[in-house]
């Protein structure tokens, strides 16, 4: 891999553990003012020292986040479509690669429609994209997306776009957690991180989906709604940690989730 790749790679999958907690907060690219991320700059501040790399589109990042910021952002350069519109998966590329590279940023991100109408578009958007990172030195993330159609994660169909991914040249890809998810990674020769999907009931069942997709070979997770959309974003994304970075059990990091919890309540800073 060139050098510029794996040390834009490195600043967000940690070297040492191969392990990332990446925060995602992208979702108003096609779902506009989605609960809890009405105000960006507001969820993101209290958020981002304890992320790894911030996903998110580049009017959210001129807009809302401080350039001070030494944190990786990974930009998403793909859109152009809402939940509102016909179909979720006839994405184009929506920034220039001159703008991503001016945007300083880590690495930029794409959303790939297998097995849809769309499938060979955004497939040559990633080629396309691949080419232009291989230039400048830039990774790039391929999304499995399943769009409304949350019933296709199961492991052949995402294992399937991650390995299409790969073999077109993505340097790590974001999929969906699923039954048989070791299928997924095993076949998968890039790192592969999991999207936390739509807010589970309580908080130990994302941190037992991420110690799950971790245990089975994810490099880790790039979590949006599972830890912003919680009462407790910040105690929530800091258990995370707990299970990505440190092997913690669900109900150890749980346990921290509830004393930072209870340290937030009662005034305390964490
Ligand atoms: C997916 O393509 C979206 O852009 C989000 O980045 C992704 O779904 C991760 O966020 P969440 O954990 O809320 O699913």
């Amino acid at each position: 891999m060139d050098w510029g790749i794996q040390n834009r790679l490195n600043r967000i999958i940690d070297p040492t553990d191969g392990r990332t907690v990446m925060l995602a907060v992208d979702h108003g690219y096609f779902l506009g003012p989605t609960r809890k991320l009405e105000d960006p700059a507001a969820t993101i501040k209290p958020l981002l020292p304890s992320a790894d790399a911030l996903m998110l589109t580049r009017g959210i990042l001129r807009t809302s986040v401080d350039p001070a910021t030494a944190t990786p952002m990974v930009l998403r350069v793909s859109g152009g479509t809402s939940v509102v519109g016909p179909t979720l998966a006839d994405e184009c590329l929506t920034v220039s690669f001159e703008d991503a590279i001016r945007l300083n940023v880590a690495a930029v991100a794409l959303s790939i429609f297998v097995g849809t109408d769309h499938e060979r578009q955004t497939l040559q958007s990633l080629t396309e994209l691949v080419d232009e990172g291989e230039t400048y030195g830039i990774p790039v993330l391929a999304v499995t997306a399943v769009g409304k159609e949350l019933e296709k994660r199961d492991a052949r169909y995402l294992g399937l776009c991650c390995r299409i991914a790969a073999e077109l040249g993505a340097h790590f890809v974001k999929t969906y957690y699923c039954d048989d998810f070791e299928k997924v990674t095993s076949s998968c020769p890039v790192p592969v991180v999991i999207a936390g999907g739509p807010k589970l009931e309580t908080e130990m069942d994302a941190l037992q989906l991420a110690h799950d997709a971790i245990a089975q070979g994810a490099a880790g997770v790039d979590m949006g709604r599972n830890i912003w959309q919680s009462d407790y974003p910040v105690p929530m994304i800091r258990a995370v940690r707990e299970v990505v970075h440190n092997n913690a059990r669900p109900a150890e990091a749980h346990e921290l989730f509830l004393e930072l919890k209870a340290a937030v309540d009662s005034g305390k800073a964490i």
